[in-house]
């Protein structure tokens, strides 16, 4: 998560509501103000319109929106597509729901970018979504619009649903997001505010769909948690209508250390990508041992196999930690782990 404390405006935004007393339940979908800053975000940022009456809902952060979606539109056997290696949740809200997994290798030869070409030779007559994570966790890959577009078109003619999780969508370097909304009307949309605004502890995340979506989805979310919490919807309503200069700071300070830790990665003989979003990098290490012999040296990584089969032989390290942290951490692999 990001080393980062929520910027100070954020903070008080909280305060100042619990300071007023605002602690009572808000509306199911959230607070009115803060879906209507969402609409106005997503117009501005994507040029999709949804309606924040009824086609965005507030969740406790992407993790819920992750779960309703599987809960709502996910039954015993229907198929869903999802990027090998990708974030752990995916697998266990399909697991719960009782899909079927089909996995898709995100290869390193294309920076592990998932490629359309790829997804369409893994639709069946069963496929009933697929979830798209650009920027992704755990490699940074960002993938490319065309990719995005073609997935977009192949979920109308096949009548699947994306699920597309944009958590990273700030976290981008020298790149642009695009979102599959934009190109098709069969996406769930999810984003939040845990990694653009350091908020993880806040939960406070979205989503947006169709109301062929909306719908089904809200049924499961006001029967679940009723509505996210009170003083957190403030908190986010401020960090989105708020200044961000925070998140451009961030940002920035997320691309030097990328640059660090690929340069030295390299430089120690390991083949990295060079990862243009999220906080991750992925870098080719075939030494069984490693995660092992790096913690032992006090270097926290996590081996790619955890992440689906395709990870295996390569290893996630995350930079959202100090510049300094990064060097003496690389200081450390290089002198005990790589020559030790
Ligand atoms: C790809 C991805 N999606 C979703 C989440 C969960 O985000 P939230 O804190 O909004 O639940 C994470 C958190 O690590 C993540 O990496």
């Amino acid at each position: 998560e990001p080393d980062f404390v929520t910027p100070w405006n954020v903070r008080q935004a909280c305060i100042r509501s619990l300071e007023q007393g605002y602690t009572s339940y808000t509306a199911n979908s959230g607070l009115l103000e803060l879906r209507q800053e969402i609409a106005k975000y997503l117009k501005k940022q994507f040029a999709v319109s949804y309606d924040p009456n009824d086609e965005i809902i507030v969740t406790v952060g992407a993790s819920e929106a992750l779960y309703v979606s599987a809960q709502a539109f996910i039954e015993k056997g229907d198929e869903v597509i999802l990027p090998n290696p990708s974030f752990l949740l995916y697998e266990a809200v399909l697991n719960l729901a009782g899909g079927d997994i089909v996995p898709v290798d995100c290869k390193m030869e294309n920076e592990f970018k998932l490629k359309a070409d790829d997804v369409a030779e893994k639709i069946t007559d069963k496929t009933t979504a697929i979830i798209l994570n650009s920027p992704s966790n755990p490699t940074g890959a960002v993938m490319d619009k065309e990719d995005i577009k073609a997935i977009a078109d192949l979920s109308m003619d096949h009548d699947f649903m994306i699920i597309s999780d944009e958590i990273y969508e700030k976290i981008i370097y020298d790149k642009k997001h695009y979102s599959p909304a934009k190109y098709s009307d069969n996406v769930i949309t999810i984003n939040g505010f845990s990694k653009t605004y350091a908020m993880t502890g806040l939960r406070v995340g979205y989503l947006n769909a169709n109301e062929t979506y909306s719908e089904e989805l809200f049924k499961i979310h006001q029967n679940s948690i009723a509505c996210a919490n009170s003083t957190a919807q403030k908190g986010a309503y401020e960090a989105l209508t708020g200044p961000q200069d925070e998140v451009h700071k961030m940002v920035n300070e997320f691309k030097n250390r990328r640059d660090l830790i690929v340069s030295r990665l390299n430089e120690m003989g390991y083949e990295t990508v060079n990862a243009e979003g999220a906080f991750y990098v992925f870098p080719k290490i075939e030494d069984p041992d490693f995660v092992k012999k790096a913690a032992d040296a006090g270097v926290v990584t996590v081996s790619g196999a955890a992440f689906g089969s395709n990870g295996a032989g390569h290893v996630r390290m995350s930079y959202a930690n100090s510049y300094e942290n990064i060097e003496k951490a690389m200081n450390i692999l290089e002198e005990r782990v790589v020559n030790g």
